[in-house]
Parts: structure tokens; C-alpha cells; sequence
């Protein structure tokens, strides 16, 4: 028998109705579409509203019963559902544990993944590991986030760029190479300073003076944020193109997070790709955080042909960032 590799064999997502766009967030802050597009790409993101429905798991469970739909999938057959995301319904319960209940997958473990930005891309990873050693069949992989639940939307340096969605894929085996070759993730755990939410968590629980003073509200120092990440993502699809002898011709596409359209152009760059190799849909969605790499599979996955070769890079909070080589296989 061959050597197993993990394959994407479907996708699904979701976005939240409401569509909130710069103009409207020029009436809410001191900020300007022109502003905004020049510095991010970002034209417009989508907020779920409580009259749509509450929560991560909301966008997730509309994301994995798309895919389901679509792959004319059976629930039971999950053997297991991650659910990659930075803001879960609630601590301590899993949010997985809820999706895989509300979508049929009753015969599936669940857990969830915390890795800020990254956490798709190493669910990605850990998808894979299971699948490639035989223990596993169907490993349901969802990336959630509803970013507006922490978001301070009179903070104009947060609240321009994050935007709530789902994206889903499903890893099974392939016996035919294709699927996740390779990857290189990292972590740097210095960079929490830059980038986070100070309270909630067990060293600021809840109090009267932390809601008072908004540290329940995601924080970022951009400016450093952005030269850690434009320097990181554009190294680690360095060194997986390095690594697995691809040159930039036999780069089919490169998966980027969406951060910032300027991050990944400079990316796209050091790898010598040009803009049509690029998938990119932040002037849509804005930052979605674990949603951006499942959402542009979903947006582009017409355009997808069996054996691309598809670079993924991403970069965010911990900070956590790396880099994913991986063959489409339909
Ligand atoms: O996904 C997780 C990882 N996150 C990222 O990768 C995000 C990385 N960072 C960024 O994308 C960018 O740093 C931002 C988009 C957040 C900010 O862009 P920037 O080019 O780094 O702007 P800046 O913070 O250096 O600010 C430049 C100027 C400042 O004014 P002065 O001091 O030059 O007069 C800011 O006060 O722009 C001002 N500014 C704004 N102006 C209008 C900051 N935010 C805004 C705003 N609208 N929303």
C-alpha cells in the first residue's frame, strides 16, 4: 500500500449577513475609507448580529452543514471535529464539542484549537497527523471566529480591520501523494505584548474595573505587529518552497491569511509570484482570524485543480505563524 497523505476533500463556509463597510465605520471612528483601503485593502467586513444568531458556533455549524451538504457527507462518519478559533462560544466547554452535536457527527470526539491567527494552519497540521497515521478516516476542520465579540468599536486601530466568518474543509486519506507535503510552523510566545486581549483569561478574570477599563477588548500594536509579520510569512513560504524544491513557477497558488493586503503582497513577492497566483478576498471579509485560510479555499475552490500545488502562510498572535505545502487533490 502506498504512504497515506491527507487531502482536502471538501469544502464549506459562511459569512454573516450584515455587511459593514468603511463609511459606515468612518461615522463611528476618526477614520476614512481612503485611509483604510490604502493601509489594509479592506473595503468592507461582515458582523453577526444577535438577530442572526449568537456566537462562534453559529458561523461554524453554518460553514461545516455546507459542507456537508455539498459533499453529500454523513455526520455519523466524522471521526473527529476540530474547531480552529481565538473567541469560543464560552470558556471551559468546548465549542466543538457543541458543533459536532448540533451538525449529526454523534460517532466524532471534538476539541478546539487556540492559535490566534495561525489556528486553522496548524489544525491543518494536526488534521493531517491523525489522518497520515492511519488512526483517523474523516477529520472535520473548522475555522470560527465572531471577532465582533471582542472588539472595541471605538478603537480605531482593531476595529477596521477584524470581521466575523467560518470556513470548513474535510481531511481524509489519499493514496495518491496528494494532500499536505509538507510544513514549518513556529511560535514565539515574546510577542504577546503586541498583540492580545488582556483580560477574561486566568491572570485578569472579569472584574468590575477590567470591563471598566476595556481589557476585555483585543489590543494590538500594529506597527509592530506588521514587521514581525511581513518579515515572518514572507520566510516561512521561503524555506517550504526551499525546502520542497518548488520554483516559483511550480507555485500554483499562494494561500495567504488575510492581515493586511500589504503583508501579503510582500509575501506574494519574496516568492516571485505575481497577483494572479495570489488568493485574496480581504477587501470582502477584512481579518477573519482562524476563518481567512478556509474562506478563500471556499471562494476559490471553482479555480482549483486537482494536483496545484498551494503554498499557505499566516502570521498572528503569541505569536504564532507558519507555513503549509499542500496538493490539491479535486
Ligand atoms: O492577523 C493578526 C496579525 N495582525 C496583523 O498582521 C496586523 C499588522 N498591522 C497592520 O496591519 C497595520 O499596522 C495597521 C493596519 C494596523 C496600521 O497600519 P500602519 O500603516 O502600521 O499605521 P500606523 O499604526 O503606523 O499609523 C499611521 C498613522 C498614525 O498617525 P500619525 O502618527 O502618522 O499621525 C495613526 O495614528 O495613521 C493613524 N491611524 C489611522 N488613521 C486613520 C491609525 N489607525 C488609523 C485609522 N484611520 N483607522
Amino acid at each position: 500500500m502506498n504512504k497515506l497523505t491527507a487531502a482536502i476533500t471538501a469544502v464549506g463556509a459562511y459569512v454573516p449577513k450584515f455587511v459593514m463597510t468603511n463609511q459606515m465605520l468612518e461615522k463611528m471612528v476618526d477614520t476614512n475609507d481612503e485611509w483604510i483601503t490604502a493601509r489594509t485593502g479592506i473595503k468592507e467586513r461582515r458582523v453577526l448580529k444577535k438577530e442572526e444568531g449568537e456566537g462562534t458556533s453559529f458561523l461554524a455549524i453554518k460553514a461545516a452543514n455546507e459542507l456537508l451538504r455539498k459533499g453529500n457527507i454523513d455526520p455519523k462518519e466524522i471521526d473527529l471535529v476540530l474547531v480552529a478559533t481565538a473567541t469560543p462560544d464560552s470558556l471551559v466547554s468546548s465549542t466543538a464539542a457543541f458543533v459536532a452535536s448540533e451538525i449529526g457527527a454523534n460517532n466524532a470526539f471534538a476539541y478546539d484549537l487556540l492559535a490566534a491567527c495561525s489556528s486553522f494552519l496548524f489544525g491543518m497540521s494536526t488534521a493531517s497527523s491523525y489522518i497520515e497515521s492511519g488512526r483517523y478516516k474523516k477529520i472535520l476542520l473548522i475555522g470560527a471566529d465572531k471577532m465582533s465579540s471582542i472588539i472595541n468599536y471605538k478603537d480605531r486601530t482593531t476595529c477596521i480591520i477584524f470581521g466575523d466568518g467560518a470556513g470548513a474543509v474535510l481531511f481524509e486519506p489519499n493514496e495518491e501523494g496528494l494532500g499536505l507535503q509538507d510544513e514549518y510552523l513556529r511560535a514565539d510566545g515574546t510577542g504577546r505584548k503586541f498583540l492580545g486581549m488582556e483580560g477574561g483569561g486566568s491572570i485578569m478574570p472579569a472584574t468590575h474595573e477590567s470591563v471598566d477599563a476595556d481589557k476585555h477588548y483585543i489590543f494590538q500594536e500594529g506597527k509592530s505587529v506588521f514587521k514581525f509579520a511581513v518579515s515572518n510569512m514572507a520566510d516561512v513560504a521561503e524555506k517550504i518552497m526551499e525546502r520542497n524544491h518548488l520554483k516559483n513557477t511550480d507555485v500554483s497558488w499562494l494561500v495567504p491569511h488575510q492581515a493586511n493586503k500589504r503583508i501579503i503582497d510582500a509575501t506574494a513577492s519574496r516568492m516571485g509570484l505575481d497577483a494572479s497566483k495570489v488568493l485574496m478576498n480581504i477587501q470582502r471579509y477584512g481579518n477573519t482570524t482562524s476563518a481567512t485560510l478556509p474562506l478563500l479555499l471556499a471562494d476559490y475552490e471553482n479555480k482549483l485543480k486537482k494536483g496545484d500545488n498551494l503554498v499557505f502562510a499566516a502570521f498572528g498572535g503569541g505569536f504564532t505563524w507558519g507555513s503549509i505545502y499542500l496538493k490539491w487533490a479535486y
